[in-house]
């Protein structure tokens, strides 16, 4: 049994801070892509408040197809350069969507989501993956919320 437990006392970086900590620690050593990344969405989904979604999309040939993940049931596979995903993907580009409506072709795949933080994560060059948060509050993600999921997208690489 892992027992991460987030402290609800912790400020906003230190929350950041344990939780790529708790990602550092439960993926080392790990070789399986999959398990690593069912693991980190759920550590992400119990340290980050206020989500509806949280997980992976993973490029396979010239699309996006779903991971792992915490939330209600997404849709499967997303174009290159569709939607904030793609969009991603397609850009090696973290997206900070404050709004989702305001974003052209953002894809609904939970009715719920106002705001969306997509990170891609890259190997050697090349995007293998992208990590995918959604919040029910419009503009819950900042530039600090990037930098954190940016920082765990680097610990991934070789890991997923
Ligand atoms: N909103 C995403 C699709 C994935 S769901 O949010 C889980 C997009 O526009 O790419």
């Amino acid at each position: 049994m892992y027992d991460f437990a987030p402290d609800p006392a912790l400020s906003k970086a230190e929350l950041h801070g344990e939780l790529l900590a708790a990602v550092d620690a439960i993926t080392t050593g790990e070789s399986d892509g999959i398990a690593n990344m069912a693991n980190v969405a759920a550590l992400i989904w119990q340290y980050l408040p206020d989500l509806n979604w949280a997980g992976f999309y993973r490029v396979i040939g010239e699309e996006l197809v779903l991971g792992p993940f915490c939330g209600k049931p997404a849709c499967i596979r997303i174009g290159w350069g569709k939607g904030v995903c793609g969009t991603a993907a397609a850009n090696a580009a973290t997206q900070l969507v404050e709004d989702v409506h305001a974003f052209p072709g953002h894809i609904a795949c939970d009715a719920a989501s106002r705001s969306e933080l997509v990170v891609p994560v890259s190997r050697d060059g090349q995007v293998v993956a992208v990590i995918d948060l959604d919040s029910p509050t419009q503009a819950r993600f900042d530039q600090e919320d990037a930098a954190a999921v940016e920082r765990l997208a680097a610990i991934l690489s070789n890991r997923i």
